[in-house]
């Protein structure tokens, strides 16, 4: 005992005589080096204080290893890459010219390429130059939304249990879906459902009827795709003796390629699960700003039903700039019809007007923009909207977005008037700390796993319905 603290004083001894600032110059010419013992003490001194503070939040760094335990089983690779194909095929889309990846690109963490999503009616490029009417929101990234307890911006979509792989107190959808989806064994095999009948995101106005309607066609045409058929059969006893395919077996096969699609081995869970040197200096310091003073873990929560994803799936009023885009499909809320009134579309209540889900912020860095359309095409620029939302919201133009997003924007004074109590006195934070908390959020979160030259291998060759794929752009 006494011999180590003798060479832990040694070390710091070491340390002061460094040259100061020197990590610091390290990091500008080459990779930085997440060597432990090239630490300065203060660098050391922020690894102790980050260790506290993830142990008081209980943050493992373990979440991608617990995924087969909670699903009671092993991901199957032949349904997951079933899943990957209908995800890529716009077969499931009745306009034909869309499917999931045309929004969830894996160029993005299969995320929006956009700051608000294009659906039907586009140009069949996925990328910056995907052109066509807008919907309302930006795709989220699905990479790690097996373990989100609620979907979608509004969580309109949850899992009642606040597990989305317990479905015994049932999964909740607005109308006409309801409670009807709960059989199903993941939040995301009943989220499933969803997409192919919405008709400006993917099913289109040429086939008419409700819900249920647009699957009963997509299933069809599914069924007379002789390929699709051969490659369900092996998996589902039905298939094999002649039964048609089900909507349940689409539905399970898409959510088992996001459950293969987990990617949470970031810097941070290295580091928490001991690796010293798995982050730099400057992302341990941002850290410590993350769980600690800045408060960003109050809302971008690790603990319990959280699943050390970054968000408390709770909404809250930030004070987004509302993007309003001059072509689309959708209607937007508010008398200009140039708002999104969010979580209060599916409570009705008017309090819940502007409330967004907190992002969850793993692999934040792959998305082209932020925020729930995309307001902030830098991701500086999103954390900084933190620090004084008024200001920012009051700064902000739309300049930066594409052309069909720079029209007039939506007021603003509505939803500052709603700002979460916990963003009216944010922490104050000086530019150098900015900078550690950005690279903290940027790098500090990014599974490497999940970068778009590491997910390219996942679009198909050639599609099972034969019809003509996607393009998918570069980055
Ligand atoms: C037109 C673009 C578009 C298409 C096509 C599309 N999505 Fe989405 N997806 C979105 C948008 C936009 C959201 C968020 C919507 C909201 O919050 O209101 C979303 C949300 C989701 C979420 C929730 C993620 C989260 O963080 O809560 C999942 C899962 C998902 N989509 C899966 C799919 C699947 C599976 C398909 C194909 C069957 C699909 N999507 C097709 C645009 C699209
Ligand atoms: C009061 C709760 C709250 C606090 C505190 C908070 N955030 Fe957020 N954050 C949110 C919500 C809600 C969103 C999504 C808002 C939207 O899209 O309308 C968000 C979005 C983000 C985004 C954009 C993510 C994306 O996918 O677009 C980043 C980055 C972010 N927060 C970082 C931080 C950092 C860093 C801090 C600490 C300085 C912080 N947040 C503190 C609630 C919070």
């Amino acid at each position: 005992m006494r011999t180590l603290t003798r060479l832990a004083l040694l070390l710091l001894a070491l340390g002061a005589c460094a040259e100061p600032g020197a990590p610091e110059r390290l990091t500008a010419g080459r990779p930085p080096s997440r060597d432990a013992a090239a630490r300065d003490p203060a660098a050391r001194g922020a690894d102790a204080e980050l260790r506290a503070l993830l142990a008081a939040h209980g943050f493992t760094g373990r979440v991608a290893s617990t995924l087969e335990a909670r699903l009671g089983r092993r991901v199957d690779p032949r349904l997951a890459d079933v899943g990957r194909l209908l995800w890529f095929d716009p077969i499931l889309a009745l306009n034909g010219d869309n499917a999931c990846a045309g929004c969830h690109s894996p160029t993005h963490g299969l995320g929006d390429t956009q700051s608000i999503a294009i659906g039907i009616d586009n140009n069949r490029v996925v990328g910056a130059g995907r052109r066509g009417p807008r919907n309302q929101r930006r795709s989220p990234m699905a990479v790690n939304a097996a373990f989100y307890p609620t979907l979608m911006w509004n969580s309109r979509f949850r899992a009642a249990s606040g597990d989305p792989f317990d479905n015994r107190a049932g999964f909740d959808f607005p109308a006409p879906e309801g409670r009807t989806l709960s059989h199903l064994p993941h939040l995301l095999a009943a989220q499933a459902f969803i997409p192919p009948t919405e008709r400006v995101e993917a099913a289109g106005f040429a086939v008419p009827g409700d819900n249920d309607a647009l699957r009963a066609e997509v299933l069809r045409r599914l069924n007379a795709a002789a390929d699709y058929r051969r490659r369900f059969a092996p998996l589902f006893a039905g298939v094999r003796a002649g039964a048609p395919i089900t909507f349940e077996q689409v539905g399970l096969a898409l959510a088992e390629f996001q459950l293969s699609q987990v990617h949470a081995d970031a810097p941070i869970d290295r580091f928490a699960r001991g690796e010293a040197g798995a982050m730099t200096a400057a992302e341990t310091r941002g850290a410590v700003l993350f769980f600690g003073r800045a408060g960003c873990v109050g809302c971008h929560a690790v603990s319990g039903r959280s699943s050390e994803m970054f968000s408390d799936f709770r909404e809250h009023v930030i004070g987004v700039p509302q993007v309003a885009p001059t072509v689309g499909n959708v209607p937007f809320d508010g008398p200009g019809a140039d708002e999104d009134f969010g979580l209060a579309q599916v409570t009705g209540d008017p309090a819940d007007r502007y409330a967004f889900r907190t992002a969850p912020l793993r692999n934040v860095a792959l998305q082209p923009a932020f925020m729930h359309n995309g307001a902030f095409v830098r991701l500086e620029d999103a954390v900084r909207h933190h620090l004084d939302p008024a200001r920012s919201a009051r700064a902000w133009t739309p300049a930066l977005l594409a052309p069909d997003l720079r029209g007039p924007p939506g007021p603003i004074a509505p939803v500052l008037a709603r700002l979460d109590p916990r963003l009216r006195a944010p922490a104050r934070l000086d530019d150098a700390e900015v900078a550690d908390l950005v690279a903290f959020v940027r790098d500090g979160l990014l599974d490497p796993a999940a970068r778009p030259e590491r997910l390219r291998h996942l679009v198909p060759a050639r599609l099972p319905s034969g019809l003509a794929p996607l393009a998918f752009a570069s980055p």
